[in-house]
């Protein structure tokens, strides 16, 4: 149903779409236009384990982000995810289709045992949907996103 596609250099209007306050409400809210060209930056050099994507739709539209990278989890190394799907695109059924897809991703890796997700304890949307996806709820915690800005996140943790 959907393709992830790298991060690319012409990608970064989909960064500025996923930065509005609605957006961005359990995220700290909108980041600076510097934050966004580092960003967009990060995503393109690919620097790090893992890969940010593009969502496209079975209609070869561009709907969202989703990616994976590795985070620090109680003395373990796991994967992380994080996605946003453009308003128009929502409640198609889209990230749950992406999850599935980047699981497959970061399993095919070979690295690490578990794929978790950190939404904020009131993003209803986004708690649900892990769920959904087949996350299992690990605990409640304080979690810096971004760097900086700390907020209680629920650990959801998928088993790859
Ligand atoms: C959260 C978000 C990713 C959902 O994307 P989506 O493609 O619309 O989700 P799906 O259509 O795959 O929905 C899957 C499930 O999520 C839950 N869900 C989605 N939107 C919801 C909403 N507004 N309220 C409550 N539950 C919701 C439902 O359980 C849904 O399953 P159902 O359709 O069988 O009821 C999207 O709303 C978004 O990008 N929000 C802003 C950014 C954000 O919060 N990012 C997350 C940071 S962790």
């Amino acid at each position: 149903m959907v393709t992830l596609a790298p991060w690319s250099a012409a990608d970064f209007w989909l960064l500025e779409r996923c930065n509005s306050p609605e957006m961005t409400a359990y995220l700290g809210g909108p980041e600076t236009a510097e934050q966004l060209v580092s960003r967009h930056a990060r995503y393109v050099e690919n620097a790090f384990p893992g890969q940010m994507c593009v969502i496209i739709t079975a209609e070869g539209n561009a709907a969202g982000s989703i990616g994976y990278w590795e985070h620090a989890e109680a003395g373990e190394t796991v994967w992380e995810t994080g996605w946003a799907i453009l308003p128009e695109q929502q409640g198609k059924g889209i990230a749950t289709a992406a999850i599935a897809e980047v699981a497959k991703a970061a399993a095919a890796e070979g690295t690490h045992r578990s794929l978790h997700a950190y939404p904020g304890v009131d993003n209803a949307a986004s708690n649900a949907l892990c769920r959904k996806a087949g996350f299992t709820f690990q605990a409640a915690r304080e979690f810096e996103y971004p760097k900086g800005h700390w907020m209680r996140c629920n650990d959801w943790s998928l088993e790859l």
